[in-house]
């Protein structure tokens, strides 16, 4: 076998392929399983002496050298390639590709995480329960009789002609009820707090929301008193708001609480000088506490002589708006992005 004569139509065909599928079958055909030039290679051991040796390198040069030709076609077939793609599709494969935008969590939502967190690190646990409630955890079980004018506290979304066994069905109206749920279920001593949000058939105005999100808390135990309470909220703010955040607790009224509080935090915004969000007092109301009522306890089945403690009830969108310094509530239930990109 003349290795020459090979080595030209090897060479030539090599040179004028025009597809990688073709390029692939002129390889097997000269050095795959059964090329010709591996058949060569594999009868060189029935040679002997000089010309073994000078046939051997012959025969290993050309391989050699059809390899290097090999990979060059194989190089300028695949460039052209992708010119021909580049030229069919009309896409511009060198412009910078589009950056995909990535999201992030809402403020409420982020507040929430925190909130959690600091009391976790306070020790206490997170309970749940249903945004669509019974009147019976709503309000008879918080010591809120049917037709008691303290039930005008809370404008309530009924929902129409639907009940449970236990009352009529409606969209909670705070999260208190969470209360109930968990102490019928589980003995003190117990320390939780209920993050959820909440409904309420009200007018919208910059501080309020026909829903929004609260942040219940509970401590119940043997020798729970109210400075615990101003102790574990005082820590809470000054944990979210900064070490300088002062708190105060006023006289109110709540039908599941005696005695009951506001809880009043310096403004974040003004710093207590007076302002247009704490309306020129200085201070802003975050939510309600106080200690849990007999009455509640009895409700829950559980005795008022031997346990007491704590509850408060927080707006998580108004510590979102003291955190960020928002101004107006409705703000963050519009999806603006514009609004929402700030934070
Ligand atoms: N549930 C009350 C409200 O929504 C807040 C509160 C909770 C008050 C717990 C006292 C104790 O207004």
């Amino acid at each position: 076998m003349d290795l020459n004569d090979i080595r030209k139509r090897a060479e030539n065909e090599l040179r004028s392929v025009q597809n990688q599928q073709d390029l692939r079958i002129i390889l097997q055909k000269y050095l795959g399983k059964n090329g010709e030039i591996t058949k060569i290679l594999h009868s060189l051991k029935d040679l002997k002496g000089e010309e073994k040796k000078q046939m051997g390198q012959t025969a290993n040069d050309l391989k050699n050298d059809l390899m290097k030709l090999f990979y060059q076609q194989e190089h300028k077939l695949a460039d052209k390639e992708l010119e021909e793609i580049e030229n069919k599709t009309d896409i511009d494969i060198t412009i910078p590709a589009k950056q995909a935008k990535l999201g992030h969590l809402h403020p409420i939502t982020q507040i929430r995480s925190k909130v959690i967190e600091i009391f976790a690190n306070l020790g206490f646990e997170i309970a749940e329960g249903p945004e669509a409630e019974n009147e019976w955890y709503n309000f008879d079980a918080l010591h809120i009789p049917k037709d008691h004018p303290a039930r005008d506290m809370w404008d309530t979304f009924w929902i129409k002609d639907l009940k449970d066994s236990k009352g009529r069905l409606l969209l909670r109206t705070h999260t208190s009820p969470v209360q109930a749920r968990f102490m019928e279920k589980n003995l003190p001593p117990i320390k939780i707090i209920a993050p959820g949000r909440i409904f309420r058939y009200e007018a919208t105005d910059p501080s309020h929301e026909i829903n929004f999100y609260q942040l219940e808390g509970l401590m119940i135990d043997e020798n729970i008193t109210l400075a615990d309470l101003k102790g574990v909220i005082e820590k809470f703010f000054q944990a979210l708001l900064g070490g300088d955040t002062e708190i105060r607790l006023r006289p109110s009224f709540f039908p599941f609480t005696e005695p009951s509080v506001e809880i009043d935090i310096k403004c974040a915004i003004c710093k207590g000088k007076g302002c247009s969000v704490c309306s020129q007092r200085g201070w802003i109301e975050m939510g309600g506490a106080g200690m849990v009522h007999p009455e509640v306890l009895k409700a829950v089945k559980l005795n008022p002589k031997q346990w007491q403690g704590f509850a408060f009830g927080m707006g998580l969108d108004r510590l979102t708006m003291m955190k960020y310094k928002i101004n107006d509530i409705r703000l963050l239930y519009q999806g603006d992005i514009r609004f929402l990109e700030q934070f």
